[in-house]
């Protein structure tokens, strides 16, 4: 089925100037871009989008180092694009991540990783929800 996922390009590698070379993955995987921001998070911001993880030990390290730049925000969308998004980013830490996935080739570090994705429909939805209005999304 047509999915929608949002992704982010992390602080890390928007600092190593790879946004184009991430978006070409996921274009080059027949991926859409139909909405997209770049932003600085606040730290308001950053703990409410992973309040999931609130209790986790790295909640403080993710929140620290999501808010040290600029991220690139994007909601993808295309035939199975939860899934296939998670195959192109690869494992979450880079250490155990697939050659050739978007982690292996570009993070440093399990929080330095280079990109989120939505890991299913539910958390899909309410992670677009976070950052784009309705009218901001480009279906196409
Ligand atoms: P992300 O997909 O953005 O979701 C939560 C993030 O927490 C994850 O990527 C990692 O960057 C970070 N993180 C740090 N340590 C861990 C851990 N032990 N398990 C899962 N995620 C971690």
């Amino acid at each position: 089925a047509v999915e929608r996922t949002l992704s982010i390009v992390k602080p890390d590698a928007v600092a190593k100037n790879v946004i184009g070379q991430i978006y070409s993955r996921f274009e080059n995987a027949g991926l859409k871009i139909i909405a997209a921001r770049m932003m600085q998070l606040s730290r308001a911001e950053a703990e409410g989008f992973y309040a999931v993880h609130k209790d986790r030990p790295f909640f403080k390290d993710l929140v620290e180092f999501m808010i040290s730049g600029p991220v690139m925000v994007q909601v993808l969308e295309g035939e199975n694009a939860i899934l296939k998004n998670r195959e192109l980013m690869g494992a979450t830490d880079p250490k155990k991540a697939d050659k050739g996935t978007i982690r292996a080739d570009f993070a440093d570090s399990i929080d330095a990783n280079a990109v989120h994705g939505s890991d299913a429909p539910e958390t899909a939805a309410v992670e677009i929800a976070y950052f784009f209005p309705t009218m901001q999304i480009c279906a196409r």
